[in-house]
């Protein structure tokens, strides 16, 4: 189901991390939606932003990229500034849990840090220019926040406590604390969201489901973590753009809102159904079928069993809820990155290939 918004537009938004996977995404979808909107773009580049993924904005008028950190008070000062930004939709993130593990300073400096950096500069910013009642600021997070379920648990909610294992996922909440604690302290208009997995086009190569499509192109082994039983709610990055325009547009400052696709899946199951995909879709394989790559390898140090997002409150206060099922997602999904090697192949780089050894060397 398509969602209308009861758009305030225009607005001038700036988008951090609008180079990585759902920031490129979320740029393409409020370009289409709101035309004449001002859209500024901040990222640093790190290995996971890529400018390829913003090429078809480039001649936009009302588009404009900057190369910069989160952290840097005097850029992003003189950007909202400049630019008199009334919106600022916050993505910029280390966000891969296997990078945490094997070194989590960049994660406190991005995530907390960097949220921290952003939060004072639109205070700033918001009282110096005088408040406005549609001035909002959107802090994208994560369902890792909520730490692990068992088999039976209820999914999470808004009010399950918050229990991070992993130091993103620890990181990611500190994040989510100062944003509440700036609508609660000083009446800043936040929005927090907390989603479950995305899937989509324009994901890095190091992150499941690219890695799996990647890999039985290549026919290259595809690693399952432990006994494959872990269990993740997976969500088209397009519904995940769509709920997060619905929150800017039409969500209540200071709340938090649950997202989730109501996809619960095993990795393995997962990994077999696109390995299915692949075999029906691919014109040619290395190795078919692709399920004989599937290689079980040592499991990710506290890796969380199960994840789940009750996802009623954006249904019942915004209207939410996903387009796409499973299949579909992941069909569209499969076709992108079978029609895009122009794209990918290029990230798999010295360094992605240095990190693919230290992570897979077992
Ligand atoms: P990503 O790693 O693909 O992209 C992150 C982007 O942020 C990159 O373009 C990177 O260059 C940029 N960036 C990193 N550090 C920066 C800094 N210090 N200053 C400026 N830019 C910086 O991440 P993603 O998967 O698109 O995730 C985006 C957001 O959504 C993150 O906050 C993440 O926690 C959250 N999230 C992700 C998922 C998921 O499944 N991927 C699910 C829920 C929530
Ligand atoms: P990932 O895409 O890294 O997302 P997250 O850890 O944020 O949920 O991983 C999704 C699931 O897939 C997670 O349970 C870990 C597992 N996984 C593997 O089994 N093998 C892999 O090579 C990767 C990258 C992940």
């Amino acid at each position: 189901m398509v969602v209308t918004s009861s758009a305030q537009s225009p607005r001038r938004i700036l988008i951090t991390g609008g180079a990585g996977f759902i920031g490129s995404n979320f740029v393409h979808h409020w370009c289409k939606t709101y035309p004449s909107d001002r859209v500024i773009v901040l990222d640093a580049l790190t290995y996971a932003g890529n400018l390829n993924n913003l090429t078809t904005l480039k001649e936009r008028e009302t588009f404009r990229f900057v190369q910069g950190n989160i952290c840097d008070r005097a850029l992003v000062t003189d950007l909202l500034q400049q630019e008199e930004i009334d919106t600022v939709a916050h993505f910029a993130a280390e966000s891969h849990v296997d990078r945490s593990i094997l070194g989590p300073e960049a994660f406190i400096q991005t995530n907390v840090v960097g949220t921290f950096t952003l939060l004072e500069c639109f205070r700033e910013h918001w009282q110096n220019r005088g408040r406005h009642d549609h001035d909002r600021f959107l802090h994208v997070s994560t369902d890792e926040v909520y730490g692990s379920l068992e088999p039976d648990a209820p999914a999470f909610s808004e009010t399950t406590p918050y229990a991070p294992n992993s130091p993103y996922s620890a990181s990611k909440a500190g994040s989510d604390h100062l944003v509440r604690a700036y609508h609660e302290t000083y009446g800043l208009p936040t929005l927090i969201t907390n989603c479950s997995n995305n899937y989509g086009s324009y994901h890095f190569p190091e992150k499941l489901i690219p890695l799996i499509c990647i890999n039985i192109l290549l026919g290259k082994p595809l690693p399952i973590y432990g006994d494959g039983q872990n269990i993740r709610d997976w969500l088209y990055v397009g519904d995940h753009c769509q709920a997060l325009d619905v929150v800017i547009q039409q969500g209540q400052p200071g709340q938090t809102y649950n997202i989730g696709g109501n996809n619960e899946v095993k990795n393995l199951d997962l990994v077999l159904r696109l390995c299915e995909l692949m075999d029906e879709l691919a014109p040619e394989l290395p190795v078919r079928p692709s399920k004989t790559l599937i290689t079980f390898v040592r499991d990710r140090p506290g890796h969380d069993r199960r994840y789940a997002i009750d996802a009623t409150k954006i249904k019942t206060d915004l209207n939410w809820v996903p387009s796409e099922t499973l299949e579909t997602g992941l069909r569209k999904t499969v076709q992108w990155y079978l029609t895009h090697r122009d794209w990918w192949q290029p990230l798999l780089s010295n360094e992605y290939q240095a990190y693919y050894q230290q992570v897979y060397r077992g």
